[in-house]
């Protein structure tokens, strides 16, 4: 069984998804460490209720984006991590990072990539006014929200919603798709060629 880190900056909604989902078996992988920049971030309360490892570096510690990210490998070596999974993760990776890593690292996204990249995929989406939205599983490449896409769901925008209901209906929809992938994942199954997944 390989070894995976979850990184998240903040709520940890998801995170909690994949711990639930870990816990009843369904990851064939093991969650061996939560990492977060945030020292406050709630997803390192709820990594420690469940009995995970947690690791915090401050980017304010470090004189650059490589150099802080060069810690972090030091920290997923010494916990012997295999795949990464992003999680509301709030800090591009760096080059050296996406290398030492390659192909090794997924994000979730809430809206259907490649419309509405960025920090604001739900808002952006229902600002637009756009009638279907989502949630995108994707590849992790230097480029933000552009690696290849490996799975997506879809979520309709209702006459009624607000950005608050969407929000809601968008991370339901998170947590329905994030663990079965990250499943995938760790169980060697997804396999990329360029821009193309292909689920063995
Ligand atoms: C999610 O909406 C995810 O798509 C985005 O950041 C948010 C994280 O939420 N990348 P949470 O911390 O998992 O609750």
């Amino acid at each position: 069984m390989k070894n995976f880190a979850v990184f998240a900056s903040g709520n940890g909604s998801n995170l909690q998804a994949i711990i639930d989902s870990g816990k009843e078996r369904k990851i064939k992988g093991k969650l061996a460490l939560v990492f977060s920049d945030k020292a406050e971030a709630f997803a390192l309360t709820r990594a420690k209720k469940a009995g995970i490892h947690t690791a915090t570096l401050s980017p304010k510690d470090f004189p650059s984006r490589e150099v802080f990210d060069q810690a972090v490998i030091k920290v997923l070596r010494a916990y012997k991590i295999d795949y990464i999974v992003l999680a509301g993760y709030m800090r591009l990776l760096s080059a050296g990072f996406i290398k030492a890593y390659k192909n090794k690292i997924i994000n979730i996204h809430p809206a259907l990539l490649p419309s509405f990249k960025g920090a604001h995929g739900i808002k952006d989406a229902f600002d637009a006014g756009v009638k279907v939205t989502g949630v995108t599983v994707h590849m992790v490449v230097e480029e933000m929200d552009a690696g290849a896409i490996i799975a997506q769901r879809a979520v309709e925008v209702k006459p009624k919603d607000t950005v608050e209901t969407l929000a809601k209906r968008i991370h339901q929809a998170e947590h329905e798709l994030y663990p079965s992938v990250v499943n995938l994942f760790v169980s060697g199954k997804i396999k990329v060629n360029k821009s193309r997944v292909t689920i063995v």
